[in-house]
């Protein structure tokens, strides 16, 4: 693998973003049409979804999705929308349907496959025919184990968009990874403070000063440059061998790792809002859900090797531990952000050759945006 130096991919006068993109509720809106209404969303993993009948609920692009596995052991999406009068048909944001969903309001019944298969006095009803009413499907596919949605029909095959990504991350074997922690954090922030923050570690010596002494800011490169795919490699400073309290390892190693790949922390940014931190012994998923212009939810989960709770030395607390403190120094200066990107002083400032990587997904997030308004012309405000 070639690795280009940060520096390197540093483009001259990039400059942050203007305030209206993190406060303007009309950018919000657009980001959830543009953005979250066709790209492909992580919405959490495949084994959340163990047995037929589990479901989660994701909300994107404004809308509330139903994830689930289907009595075939199917994954499916749906809007969580009855065909009747359009009530909700969840309210809980996770569960185990029986072998149907009922809507609370007048009992209409779906099969888990969509079909609707029970409809109260609609037989009296000339022409009904329940094979015109199922459940509105979503697209939904699996990679390395991750669950992504994508609210659009016509948007590309999951393993089509990933394709730049390609096998980079096959030797971790992520598909077979178990989760073993899960923190929901609310963050007074724009969603996109979040990625920006993720993006780089300028900030790192100043916000993190303890995990400065396992991951030294100025180490490694990056190897995915511009584009939705963003990120590249820390080295773990040693004697340490993994980002953790300790910097001891805390589980079994994983997937068939390079000895270059034990000295490495691997982060990367995938557009929009999932985040992915490998570790020679753990990995780290992040999912972020903008809720308001100003506030947004972030999911992280850490995952282990399949046999790694049972095995001698297994500490993932060590590494939870490292990564919660650091997520919240992260969270808290992100809200930090928000404020002062709200004062009427603000204005956009110039990001350094080390913040080349936000620089850059603010030039994909624009460039998205834009491409999304040529495409909507006429149906939008702007
Ligand atoms: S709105 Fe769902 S059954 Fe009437
Ligand atoms: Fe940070």
């Amino acid at each position: 693998m070639s690795f280009v130096k940060t520096v390197e991919s540093y483009r001259q006068g990039a400059r942050t973003l203007p305030g209206r993109y993190y406060t303007a509720p009309d950018v919000f809106a657009e980001e959830q049409a543009r953005l979250f209404g066709r790209h492909w969303i992580c919405v959490g993993r495949e084994a959340a979804l163990a047995e037929p009948g589990s479901y989660v609920l994701a909300d994107l692009g404004g809308e509330s999705i139903i994830v689930l596995r289907d009595q075939s052991s199917e994954l499916r999406a749906y809007y969580n929308v009855c065909r009747h009068r359009g009530t909700r048909l969840c309210e809980a944001a996770e569960g185990r349907l029986s072998e149907t969903i009922q809507c609370p309001y007048h009992a209409w019944t779906y099969a888990l496959d969509g079909r609707l298969i029970g409809a109260p006095h609609m037989h009296e009803v000339e022409g009904f025919d329940k094979k015109d009413y199922p459940l509105h499907a979503v697209a939904i596919d699996v990679w390395e184990g991750f669950l992504f949605v994508n609210l659009d029909r016509r948007a590309p095959p999951l393993a089509q968009w990933l394709r730049p990504v390609g096998d980079r991350f096959t030797r971790y074997q992520l598909g077979t990874l178990r989760t073993v922690r899960r923190i929901v954090y609310d963050v007074q922030a724009n969603w996109k403070l979040v990625l920006q923050n993720y993006n780089e570690c300028l900030h790192c010596p100043t916000i993190h000063p303890e995990l400065s002494t396992k991951l030294p800011y100025t180490s490694g490169a990056n190897d995915l440059i511009e584009g939705p795919f963003l990120g590249g490699y820390m080295e773990i400073k040693a004697p340490h061998v993994s980002a953790t309290l300790t910097g001891r390892a805390c589980a079994l190693p994983l997937g068939a790792l390079s000895d270059d790949d034990r000295r490495r922390a691997f982060y990367y940014a995938l557009f929009p809002t999932m985040m992915l931190s490998l570790h020679p012994d753990y990995a780290v998923f992040y999912t972020v859900w903008p809720r308001t212009p100003a506030s947004s939810r972030v999911v992280c989960e850490w995952m282990v090797h399949p046999d790694a709770p049972g095995a001698p030395g297994y500490n993932i607390a060590d590494a939870e531990e490292f990564w919660d403190r650091t997520n919240r120094q992260d969270w808290h200066i992100c809200e930090q952000s928000q404020l002062g990107i709200g004062s009427r002083a603000y204005v956009p400032g110039p990001y350094s050759p080390r913040e080349s990587i936000p620089a850059a997904w603010d030039r994909h997030y624009l460039a998205t945006m834009s491409a999304g308004a040529s495409e909507t012309r006429g149906t939008t405000s702007r």
